[in-house]
Formats: C-alpha cells, structure tokens, sequence
C-alpha cells in the first residue's frame, strides 16, 4: 500500500473515533438515547413463549424492554400481591421469566423507546405508566377516552390503542383510541 493512502485511512479512522466518542459523550447525559444508526424503533417484541402464557392472560405481555431491570426485580419478587391481583407461579417459571425480563430490560437493548423510557427514573417504580416519559407522552388524553372509556379502562391496557402494541410498535401514525379513533394531535 502506498504511505499516503494508508495516511488517509489512518487520519479517517481517526475521525470516526473522533465522532464515536461524541456520541458517547452525549450518551451519558441522555441515556443511551442516541446510538445513532443501530437504534430500531419501538421495543424488542417478546420471543419467550413461557412470558407470553403466565404474563399476557390479564393484560398485554409488556415487553421487558418497557421497565428498567430494578423494576422488573422488584415486581417479580411481589407477585403474590400483584396490584391486587395474585400471580404467583412456580419458582422455576418465575426465574425463568425474571431472568428474561433482566436480560432484555430497558437499558440493556438498543430500542428506541426503551431509551426514551428510561428518562429521568428515580428509583424503581413498578408500573410503566408512572415513568416520567410515559406520563409525559399520555398528559393530553382526556380521561374520558381512557379510565371513563369501558374498552380502554386505563393506560395499563397498552394495545387498547397502541394497535401494533402486541409487537413491541409503538409509533405514533399506529393508534386507534376506541370510540374516538385516530389520534392525531
Ligand atoms: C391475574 C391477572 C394478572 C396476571 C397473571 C399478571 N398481571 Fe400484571 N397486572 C394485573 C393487573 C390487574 C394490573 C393493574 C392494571 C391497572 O392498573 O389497570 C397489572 C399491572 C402490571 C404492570 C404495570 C402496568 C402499568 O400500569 O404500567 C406490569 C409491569 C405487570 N402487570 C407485569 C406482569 C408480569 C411480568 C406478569 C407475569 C409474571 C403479570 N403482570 C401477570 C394483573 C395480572
Ligand atoms: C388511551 C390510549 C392509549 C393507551 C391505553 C396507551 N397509549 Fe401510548 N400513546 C397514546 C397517545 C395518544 C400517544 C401520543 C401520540 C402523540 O402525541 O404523538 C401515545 C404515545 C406513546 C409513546 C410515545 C410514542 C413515540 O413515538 O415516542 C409510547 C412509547 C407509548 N405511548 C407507549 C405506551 C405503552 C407502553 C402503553 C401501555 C403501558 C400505552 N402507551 C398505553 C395512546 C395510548
């Protein structure tokens, strides 16, 4: 190879480094927000059969990637009162599923909203619906569309109007509130 070409490829690589520690600089303060390029939209669909049985019967199987891990911990350690409700299972289905749900936690994917979520999180609030970007994307929907809404019954019920929700799609042209239709703002 001659020296000036290489030159060139050396002071390029250079430059790229030079963009990649940008962008991680960035990262820190906004959470792994802006991964650029590989960043896929929405969440990572569930792929374990096992979660999708035991935990989508009452509601939607959320995907991991809607709670931090320390969420996740601390709701699967509580499931014989489970907002109410008893959810218990067999200690090996419950590792099994808290395992799954660690691993693909918000923070640990390269999911878009999953990013986002993880905004401003103090502690480890056990429902997706008290996360601070959660709060604030759902702020404008009157309640009459959502609790006084006998087919949505609260913004627990993610694919209610989330229409793609089942496959971890949360975008924006995707939802159809029931009895109002789309939601375009
Ligand atoms: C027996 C029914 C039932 C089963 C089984 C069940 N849940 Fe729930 N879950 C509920 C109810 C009821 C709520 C509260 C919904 C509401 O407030 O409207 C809830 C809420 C949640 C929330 C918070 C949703 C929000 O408001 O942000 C998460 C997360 C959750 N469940 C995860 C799980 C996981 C993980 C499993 C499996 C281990 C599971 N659930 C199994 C009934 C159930
Ligand atoms: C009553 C209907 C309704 C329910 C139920 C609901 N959402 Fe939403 N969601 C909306 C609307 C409306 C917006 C705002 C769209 C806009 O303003 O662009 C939104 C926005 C979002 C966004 C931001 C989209 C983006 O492009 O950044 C995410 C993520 C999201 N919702 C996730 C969820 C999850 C997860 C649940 C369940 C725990 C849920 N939503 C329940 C209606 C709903």
């Amino acid at each position: 190879m001659k020296p000036t070409r290489l030159l060139a490829i050396i002071s390029l690589s250079a430059i790229t480094a030079g963009i990649v520690v940008t962008a991680m600089a960035d990262d820190d303060r906004r959470y792994s927000d802006s991964w650029g390029a590989k960043t896929l939209p929405g969440v990572a669909p569930v792929d374990l059969p096992l979660y999708q049985d035991e935990c989508g019967s009452c509601h939607m199987a959320y995907q991991p990637g809607l709670l931090p891990a320390p969420s996740w911990e601390k709701l699967m350690s509580g499931l014989d009162d489970h907002f109410g409700e008893n959810a218990e299972l067999p200690e090996n289905e419950r590792q099994t599923i808290l395992n799954y749900l660690l691993d693909n936690a918000a923070g640990r994917s390269n999911y878009r909203a999953s990013n986002k979520l993880m905004r401003n999180i103090r502690g480890a609030p056990i429902r997706i619906t008290e996360l601070p970007y959660f709060v604030h994307e759902h702020r404008e929907i009157p309640s009459r569309l959502v609790t006084g809404n006998p087919k949505v019954r609260s913004l627990s019920y993610c694919n209610a109007c989330h229409t793609q929700a089942n496959k971890g799609s949360y975008d924006e042209h995707q939802i159809y509130i029931p009895g109002y239709g789309r939601y375009d703002d």
